[in-house]
């Protein structure tokens, strides 16, 4: 049994273009999020209010999220890191912002730069202020399967920090195979932990592509079987955008032309117009002068 809708979460302008090298103008990014919105995504996260000592690539944060036209009915989620950012995203007109902590306290400090504890901390005032104004806030848990130098993450581990995610408010909890080593395994073992203590409704999965794992990794999230899973969120890049500039070697996330592609296969309504999605892809492809990283897209546009 599967899900009847599947909401896809469009990560690409923030975790794809996070980790490009050459300087993509947020005139670009603006015109992407519109592409991706007007592909009928309605949730499109459009950038991160971090350090531009850490993130140069997001450095225009304020101009993108200003620039955006915001279509009533889709959401705009912004990453935050502390209660700095979380001022300047809505002094920009933020909606709805992400807090991201990790279940790899190696990861948490070289991507946060403090443990997992200080993290969890931090993001209570964060999320406790994004309330009083009224925000709805996605939680991220990174690291979910491995970390990028250590080994395999333990399940417990990860439910616990989506736990306390969960608590302090966040209203959807992001489940990231940050390096993308992942497999349909260890993925379930990952994900019945969690689900004993978040509402399956309130979960969603974000794969990176690094071992070609993916989309079975999805499809093993979205069944109900005897090993319920029953997830109906999926965060995906278009074109396969990204990476991740604290986790070396790992590649971008599950394109969403594929995502797309193996939903409506399945019979999965998701709202999305692949032509016009494919459309987005051709735009930043060109711009970055790189080839299509759909699987799908590359197969289509060879017909
Ligand atoms: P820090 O160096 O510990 O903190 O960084 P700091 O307070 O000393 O700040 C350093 C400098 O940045 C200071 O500037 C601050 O003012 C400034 P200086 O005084 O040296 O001139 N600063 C800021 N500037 C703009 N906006 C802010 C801000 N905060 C401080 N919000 C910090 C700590 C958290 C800020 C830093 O480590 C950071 O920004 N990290 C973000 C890294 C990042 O974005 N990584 C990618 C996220 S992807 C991810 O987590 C995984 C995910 O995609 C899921 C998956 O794929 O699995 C979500
Ligand atoms: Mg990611």
């Amino acid at each position: 049994e599967l899900p009847r809708f599947v909401k896809i979460v469009e990560v690409g302008p923030r975790d794809g273009l996070q980790n490009e090298k050459g300087n993509v103008p947020a005139s670009v990014k603006i015109q992407l999020i519109h592409k991706l919105v007007g592909a009928g995504l309605s949730v499109v996260e459009a950038t991160s209010f971090v350090s531009p000592k850490w993130v140069p690539q997001l450095a225009d944060a304020e101009e993108v999220l200003k620039g955006i036209k915001q279509e009533p009915g889709v959401r705009y989620p912004v990453l935050t890191p502390n209660l700095r950012g979380f001022e300047a995203a809505i002094a920009a007109g933020a909606k709805e912002i992400a807090v991201f902590a990790s279940a790899s306290e190696s990861f948490s400090r070289s991507n946060i730069n403090c443990t997992i504890e200080e993290s969890l901390a931090r993001y209570r005032g964060v999320t406790a202020a994004a309330k009083k104004h009224g925000l709805s806030i996605r939680g991220y848990v990174s690291c979910v399967i491995a970390c990028p130098v250590g080994g395999a993450t333990d399940p417990a581990k990860v439910a616990y920090v989506a736990k306390e995610l969960y608590t302090m408010g966040c209203s959807e909890i992001s489940l990231g195979d940050t390096t993308g080593v992942g497999t349909p395994g260890s993925v379930v073992a990952m994900l019945q932990a969690v689900m004993s203590f978040v509402p399956v409704d309130k979960i969603a999965v974000h794969f990176h592509d690094t071992y070609g794992q993916a989309l079975a990794n999805i499809l093993v999230s979205l069944q109900v079987s005897k090993a319920t899973m029953g997830i109906n969120i999926v965060d995906s890049s278009v074109s396969g955008l990204g990476g991740c500039p604290y986790a070396k070697g790992a590649t971008g996330n599950v394109a969403t032309e594929d995502v797309v592609y193996m939903l409506h296969g399945l019979g999965i309504e998701t709202n999305v117009d692949l032509n016009k999605l494919m459309e987005a892809g051709d735009y930043i492809s060109k711009h970055l002068g790189r080839p299509l990283g759909s699987k799908t897209a590359t197969a289509l546009r060879k017909l």
